[in-house]
Formats: C-alpha cells, sequence, structure tokens
C-alpha cells in the first residue's frame, strides 16, 4: 500500500487513498478476507471523490472513482476477439470422465495416474474476455459467438471484483483475461425482493439477472447490480509471463489482483478427476453462487499445446455437468401461506418430481402480479427450477401443454388461517391478512412487537418467552399477557418466581402507557412510531381514530392513500376491534393528549435515509426525524435537505453528491437527534 511520494500533499493523499481503496478491494474479493469495513470503505471512496473535483486534473481513468463512466454512444460497439472464445466438451457421467483422461493419455503417450488436471467449479454466468494494456484495463467484452462479441467495458469496469488497473509494478504489456461474470444467490434474491416491493419484473434465475444487467447501456444498471467476475482463463499474456502450468496461471491472476475460484484443485489422473466431480457436486448445495458442473482442465501448458483443439472445443479440457436443476411437471392446486407479518404467499402444490436428486412438491408463487407474468393457472404444465439452497422456482409455463381444463388462480377474500379479511392496497403488490393481533400465524410476531420497547416496553418479555407462552396457548391475544399470574409463569422452565413477579411486576407497568405507544403496538401495517404520533397530535384520541374514514386519515400530515387504507381497514376488522376492547378491559389505559400540530425543529425538511446504519434501524431513525417535524422520503432530489448515509449507501449517496445535497453520516445524525429531542420544544403532546 506504499504510494510513491511527490512533492504535492494533496497529490500523496489521493495516492494513499487509491491504494487503500485498491488493497481493500484486493482482500475483499481476491483473498475473501475483508480488511476494512464497508463504512470505512465509502469514506476513503468519499474522500477520494472529493479530492478528484477539486483537483480534476488528478483523475485518472483507473482511479476507483470511475467505475462508472456514459453510456456507450452509439450502443455496444462490435469486438473482433484476437483467440476465439470457445466452448467446451460436455461430459455427463464418470465413465466420459474417464474416457476424458484415456484420450489424453493417448494422445500425450503417457501414463494415465501420471497427469495432472486443473479442476475448477463450471460458474453458472456469462463468459466475458478483458483486455489490459501496460496493466490498464481497455477493453471488456461479450463471447458473442465465440469470434466476435460486443464491447461492455463500461458495464464491466462497474465491478468491483474486475481491476481497472493491475497490482504490482512490474507489469506484462498486454494481459487478455477470461472469466464468468455471475450473480451470487444473496445478491439475486436481494435484487428480486427489491424488484418485488417496488412491482417490477423479477428475474427467472441469478444468470439471466447478470445477463440483463450487463445488456443494460446504461452502466449505472450495471453498477447497482450486485454482479461479481471470476477468472478463468489467460487468453494471452506477454512470452516472459507465461507459466508451466495453468494452475500457476491462476496463481499469477490471483497476484495481478483478480479473483480465481477459490475451489480449484490440481489432482492426479482419472480417479482424482472423479473425486473432485463428486466432491464439487456435495459442495455444491453450500455455495452462494449457481455451478453447473466442474470444469477440468490439463494443468500442463506444453501439453494442452500439445492437444491443441477439435472444431470448437480444445482437447486439454472437458466440462462435467450437473444433472439438470429444471424439470417439468404440473400445477395440482395452488395454496396460501400466510406469513409472520401477515403477508400471503401462493405456494403451487407441485405433481412431485426429481430435480437433482431432490423431491420437489412445492414452489413459491411469490405473489399475484408473479402468477400474472407467468400466466400460471390450476393444471398447467411449468418448468420448474432448483438451484442450490434457492426455493424452488416456477420459471415458466409451457403454453403449448396447457389442458382445457386450467383454472384460475385466485387470492382468498379470507384469511386462510383465521378468516380476518385479506387486503391488497392500491398498486401494492402484497395481499395481507388484516386480522393481525388476531391472526394465530401472526400471534409470534405481534405479540414481541407488542411488548418491544418502543411499543408497550414491557421487561423482561423477550422473544424466547414469548414462543413458550404462545406455543403452551397460555397467550393468544395480547390482552391475555395482562392475565398472566406469576404463579403460573413460575411453571415456566427456568423462570424462578423472582423473575415471574418482576414480569408481572412489569406489565403492570406498561399497562399505563401512551396513546401513540398503543397504536404503534397494535402492528398496523405501515404505522411506525411516526405515523402513531402524527395520529394522536391529529385525532387526540382512539376513538376518532377507530372511526376515522379514509380521507380524513389522509388528511393526516404524511399519511397518504395506501397507508390510511391500512389503518381504515385494520379499525374495519371486527376481530381488531374486540382485541382492543379487550386490552382497554383488562386495565390498559393512557393519558388524554392535547391535540394539534406544532411547529418543530424539521419541520418542512426532506431527509432521505440510506445504507444501513449501526446503532439505529432504519424505521427508528426514521421515527425520529419524523417527531422532529421532518419528511422522510425514499429518493433524493434538489430538494432533500440532507442525506444519511451508513454503510453500504450506494446510489442514493451518488445522487446526493451529484445534486450537491448534504450528506451525513450516523455520528452526525445522533448528535443532531439528541440535540434537538433534548430540546423541550419538541417534546411529544402524546
Ligand atoms: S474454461 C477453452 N473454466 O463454460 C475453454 N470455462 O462451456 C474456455 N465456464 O463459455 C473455458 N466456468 O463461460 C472455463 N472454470 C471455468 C468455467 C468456464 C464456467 C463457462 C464459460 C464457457 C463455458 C464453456
Amino acid at each position: 500500500m506504499c504510494a510513491k511520494k511527490s512533492a504535492d500533499p494533496i497529490i500523496d493523499e489521493i495516492r494513499t487513498l487509491r491504494a487503500q481503496l485498491e488493497q481493500a478491494n484486493y482482500r475483499y474479493y481476491v483473498e475473501d478476507a475483508p480488511s476494512i469495513p464497508d463504512v470505512e470503505y465509502d469514506r476513503l471512496l468519499r474522500r477520494l471523490q472529493e479530492l478528484e473535483a477539486e483537483h480534476p486534473e488528478q483523475v485518472t481513468p483507473d482511479s476507483p472513482t470511475q467505475r462508472v463512466g456514459a453510456p456507450p454512444a452509439e450502443g455496444f460497439p462490435e469486438v473482433q476477439h484476437a483467440v476465439a472464445m470457445l466452448s467446451l466438451d460436455n461430459a455427463f457421467d464418470e465413465q466420459e470422465v474417464r474416457a476424458f483422461a484415456r484420450r489424453v493419455a493417448e494422445r500425450l503417450e503417457t501414463d494415465e495416474q501420471g497427469i495432472r488436471f486443473c479442476c475448477e467449479p463450471k460458474l453458472d454466468g456469462l463468459a466475458v474476455s478483458l483486455v489490459y494494456e501496460n496493466g490498464l484495463l481497455v477493453q471488456g467484452a461479450t463471447r458473442g459467438d465465440g469470434r466476435t462479441g460486443e464491447g461492455i467495458t463500461a458495464n464491466l469496469r462497474t465491478l468491483k471484483s474486475i481491476p481497472l488497473k493491475l497490482r504490482g509494478d512490474h507489469l506484462p504489456a498486454l494481459l487478455e483475461v477470461r472469466g464468468e461474470v455471475y450473480m451470487s444467490h444473496s445478491g439475486f434474491e436481494k435484487l428480486n425482493d427489491e424488484a418485488r416491493a417496488r412491482g417490477s419484473k423479477v428475474f427467472a434465475n441469478p444468470r439471466n439477472a447478470a445477463a440483463g444487467s450487463l445488456r443494460q447501456l446504461d452502466p449505472g444498471i450495471a453498477a447497482a447490480r450486485p454482479l461479481e467476475f471470476c477468472a478463468y482463463q489467460v487468453a494471452r499474456i506477454d512470452e516472459a509471463w507465461l507459466r508451466p502450468s495453468h494452475s500457476a496461471l491462476m496463481q499469477q491472476l490471483r497476484e495481478f489482483g483478480f479473483r480465481a475460484s477459490p475451489e480449484i484443485d490440481v489432482v492426479t489422473g482419472a480417479d482424482g478427476l472423479v473425486d473432485f466431480c463428486e466432491s464439487m457436486g456435495k459442495r455444491r448445495e453450500q455455495l452462494d453462487y449457481d455451478i453447473d458442473g466442474a470444469v477440468l482442465k490439463v494443468d500442463d501448458l506444453r501439453a494442452q499445446r500439445e492437444l491443441g483443439f477439435v472444431s470448437r472445443a480444445p482437447r486439454w479440457a472437458m466440462a462435467f455437468k450437473f444433472p439438470a436443476q429444471e424439470q417439468t411437471t404440473v400445477i395440482r392446486d395452488v395454496t396460501f401461506q400466510v406469513g409472520r407479518t401477515g403477508r400471503l404467499t401462493p405456494v403451487a402444490r407441485l405433481e412431485p418430481v426429481q430435480v437433482a436428486g431432490v423431491t420437489v412438491s412445492n414452489a413459491t408463487l411469490h405473489n399475484m402480479d408473479e402468477i400474472k407474468r407467468l400466466d400460471a393457472r390450476i393444471n398447467d404444465t411449468v418448468i420448474i427450477r432448483r438451484a442450490g439452497d434457492v426455493i424452488p422456482q416456477i420459471v415458466s409455463v409451457v403454453l403449448d401443454a396447457r389442458p382445457e381444463d386450467t383454472r384460475a388462480i385466485e387470492m382468498p377474500e379470507q384469511c386462510p388461517v383465521c378468516d380476518s379479511r385479506v387486503e391488497r392496497l392500491g398498486d401494492e403488490v402484497d395481499a395481507r391478512c388484516s386480522g393481525g393481533l388476531f391472526c394465530p400465524a401472526q400471534r409470534k410476531e405481534a405479540l414481541k412487537h407488542f411488548a418491544s420497547r418502543r411499543a408497550l416496553d414491557i421487561d423482561g418479555l423477550g422473544t424466547k418467552l414469548i414462543d413458550a407462552l404462545v406455543e403452551r396457548e397460555w397467550v393468544k391475544t395480547p390482552a391475555d399477557l395482562f392475565r398472566l399470574e406469576a404463579v403460573k409463569l413460575a411453571e415456566l422452565p427456568r423462570m424462578a418466581q423472582k423473575s415471574a413477579d418482576n414480569l408481572v411486576a412489569s406489565l403492570e407497568r406498561s399497562r399505563h402507557t401512551t396513546l401513540a405507544r398503543f397504536i404503534y403496538a397494535l402492528g398496523i401495517t405501515e404505522v411506525g412510531e411516526a405515523t402513531a404520533n402524527a395520529l394522536v397530535l391529529h385525532f387526540g384520541e382512539l376513538q376518532r381514530i377507530m372511526d376515522a374514514s379514509r380521507a380524513s386519515l389522509e388528511a393526516v400530515a404524511d399519511i397518504g392513500p395506501i397507508v390510511a387504507g391500512h389503518i381504515h381497514n385494520f379499525f374495519a376488522e371486527a376481530h381488531n376491534r374486540e382485541t382492543i376492547e379487550d386490552l382497554i378491559r383488562v386495565g390498559v389505559d393512557w393519558e388524554e393528549v392535547e391535540v394539534g400540530e406544532r411547529e418543530q425543529p424539521l419541520t418542512g425538511q426532506t431527509w432521505v435515509l440510506t445504507g444501513t446504519l449501526e446503532t439505529l434501524t432504519r424505521d427508528e431513525a426514521k421515527a425520529r426525524l419524523v417527531a422532529l417535524g421532518a419528511k422522510v422520503s425514499g429518493s433524493v432530489s434538489k430538494k432533500t435537505h440532507a442525506v444519511v448515509a451508513g454503510e453500504a449507501a450506494g446510489s442514493k449517496l451518488e445522487k446526493a453528491r451529484q445534486l450537491g445535497v448534504e450528506v451525513m453520516d450516523e455520528q452526525a445524525l445522533l448528535a443532531l437527534l439528541n440535540q434537538h429531542e433534548s430540546a423541550p420544544s419538541s417534546e411529544n403532546a402524546s
């Protein structure tokens, strides 16, 4: 990390920052051993961006700030591959793997047992080629037809696992590296969850998601997608840099700053190959990315040259393919599962089918939008896919095989668990059971929320205890909590009489609360502390909130039609009214409140929260800002007052910088909150 010294301290700082950022990338992507926390990485990057903005003449194309560039004006240019990007022959079983080893041995006229093979996982993504001149990335391209690909340099530059500049002082004049761009399971799930929450299209699998991301002309899109690169071949390198074996070249690539698979192993003979394929098959389930087999390569480069190529594939390599992960089957029925938070998820009940050695009889359909997108009906024939730990997915419907007797899949009007009404508001993607506190499927979660610190704050009533109380059916509704007796509680395992007494005492304390806490504790969808406070300030008493029309709810500051709908539906549900009456019956009460909004210290300001905060949840931060009068928005614009950037803050932070909006970190936010919250004028009326 020793950046060269110059006379100018600014230039020195810029060099040091770049070296620190490159080192952090190396530790993260190549060594799989992160060296600095993400917040620190962001801080260094931010500082470098600041310095470069002040000294634009110091910006270099390989600076870590230069990953997201402008889209290519004329679309993707054609790129001729200097060395063709070939494909591999496939082996599907042990016999074919052994036959490969035998063929190699015969051609090399050597003993099969002595041949060294470099074995690697076969990543299921997209092949790309990267050209480096004098250590700098100058071109990135897709495989295309193997001879001509598309120049997607701007998109590939956004991947942090692709070095913009090779590591080391002494570098080859020319290097062409090939490898796979892919998306991890966790990155894919997160991307699709976000797409679902926005109501936009989801990707069928990580491979499609990676391919779709690289096809976009705007590199900002690729930058926002969790894409990774893993190197697996050197296509061109200066003679002096050649190594005797493929595995040694892979090690050299690591030294240049590339990620090569940590699963790579050098084995000998056919037995070594078979063992590797078997063990890779077992390890596959634990990997956080899709692999569809193993690639087996003769390790010695001279032997590779001797073996040469046949038509479009090398004789020195072979792909061992795992059994297919996709199968066709029939949707026999669709049932709806109620999640802990009341969300209804359609689950396809399938004609049981074997997929990669496992019997699959259910697949998630996610939500009604997904069903519409797939155009799926009961009795349809579908292609399902099971990859690693990912829950089996329905990839597509085989429309040609659609029988006459299909039935539409419909969302039930009543919750299948508690019979409360099912609600789906506006263009929300999810449908929910409105029986919140009453629904057994939501009972544990609802009680945990009810007892939590910012709700009724029942000291001593933790997650494990709630689980035990619900499982014994001692507590079905929140009101049952206040009926618990110390003698009974003491019967629970590991519950001493003293703890039981303490819990009853804290229940007694929590019985007397504030109306805002009470409303928040009810767990109405999308009603956090800030909205609960706003409702109380506006209406003053519970009965008026319970009886409010949608229109009058919408008149409350910060409540839009969707949240108004959730509140209205919640109180329209008879089960919920009964639960509230029961709570009042067991003695839950609060003091009268004074109505009317006040001018708050942050009134008129719009704030945006991005990234992960360390000491606050996003909801807490939002609630505290809103309690001080601020509006908290999901997107950054010129009107944004400030952006609070936590760990791994992404595009919103970028945008704030571009627009010159104030950015603050968590410490600064906490200081500001504490300052205003301690001032008497910011006290809530509740
Ligand atoms: S070597 C000439 N190694 O598999 C040999 N390929 O079917 C070049 N792939 O297009 C390929 N993981 O996209 C090689 N460890 C690996 C690989 C790998 C995945 C893909 C690659 C290629 C396809 C060939």
